[in-house]
């Protein structure tokens, strides 16, 4: 049972081929293998999963970050059956299955969240070699603070860890994260660092990262709609003013300039919206597979966007 990671040599290579983005033209090349394998002695699992090593006692995961980072794995051309100016702007996904995923290997469902990390990882990666320029993720529902006191504390301790050790990465390689939903029933120290990594990457713009983490749609429709009936109160607009503009400005999608997501996908093969993006899905293309999130990847990202690609988005109208 093993990982192995080999020194990386620093290529300048030229930007031919039309599938890379002009900003891009350094790659670096990563002998890596993501290689994940469980073993498990009694109640001690040791699992490898790509960059991450988890120690699995029952139902709880210790967490090990190794400094794996975006900006050390190396970009991805566009594969040829995708066209670069046809991309979605704006990708959202439903990263299910976690649970599942862990399940079938005998792991808690700790270890499913911990491998889930990696699939994002991965995501980010290929949005930012591709040209996608947000890419929202449901981390954590509202309706998911019902789940057992020790998955609900990993999840938060895997966020602030999370988070913490990609920031620098974020900074250097022009990444924004943003984080949106009710904050309220947070622990402290994940606010804490969910707002400096919002200050420290908030000038970026070449790729956002959008995390709803204690996020429904309900609870943004909800949350806007008394931001609108406070400024009516306050005198700052009038009651016939209000139209979908004005509402549309006080959903939490307003950090970002594309808030209305082109495609979602969901893994795991549920063919449910689940209380997500509900205002903001009005017209966005929608993807199901049957993957388990941990095991969302490249092949899996590429058939979600050239399903996207074939579609005719009409917007209510007519196609010439
Ligand atoms: C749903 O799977 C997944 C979650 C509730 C959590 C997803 C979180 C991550 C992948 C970590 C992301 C980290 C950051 C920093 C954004 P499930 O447990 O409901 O799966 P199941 O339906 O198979 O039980």
């Amino acid at each position: 049972m093993f990982s192995l990671r080999l020194p990386i040599p620093l290529v300048k290579t030229p930007p031919s081929p039309s599938c890379y983005y002009s900003h891009y033209y350094y790659y670096r090349y990563r002998c890596y293998h993501p290689f994940h394998h469980c073993s498990q002695t009694q109640s001690l699992i040791v699992l490898k999963h790509g960059s991450a090593i988890a120690k699995c006692h029952a139902d709880s995961v210790t967490l090990h970050d190794d400094g794996i980072s975006l900006a050390q794995e190396s970009l991805e051309p566009l594969p040829a059956e995708l066209a670069a100016e046809m991309m979605p702007k704006h990708v959202a996904v439903i990263m299910d299955g976690n649970g599942r995923w862990a399940k079938v290997k005998g792991l808690p469902p700790s270890a499913g969240h911990q491998a889930g990390v990696q699939s994002l990882r991965k995501m980010v990666r290929l949005c930012c070699s591709w040209g996608i320029k947000v890419l929202t993720v449901f981390a954590f529902s509202t309706d998911n603070w019902v789940r057992p006191k020790v998955e609900v504390d990993f999840l938060m301790r895997l966020f602030e860890r999370t988070i913490n050790s990609e920031v620098q990465t974020f900074k250097r390689e022009g990444i924004r994260i943003s984080v949106i939903g009710d904050s309220s029933r947070l622990p402290e120290s994940l606010k804490r660092m969910i707002a400096s990594a919002e200050e420290d990457t908030k000038q970026n713009s070449r790729f956002q990262l959008i995390v709803a983490v204690g996020y429904s749609g309900k609870y943004d429709v909800v949350q806007a709609c008394k931001s609108v009936a406070k400024k009516v109160k306050d005198g700052h607009i009038h009651l016939d003013d209000i139209n979908e503009n004005i509402i549309e400005q006080e959903l939490e999608t307003n950090c970002t300039e594309f808030p209305y997501p082109d495609l979602l996908i969901r893994t795991s093969g549920e063919l449910r919206v689940s209380n997500f993006l509900l205002w903001q899905l009005a017209y966005t293309e929608l993807y199901f597979n049957r993957e388990l999130w941990p095991d969302f990847g490249k092949d899996e990202f590429v058939d979600a966007l050239s399903s996207f690609q074939q579609r005719q988005r009409r917007y209510g109208g007519r196609h010439s």
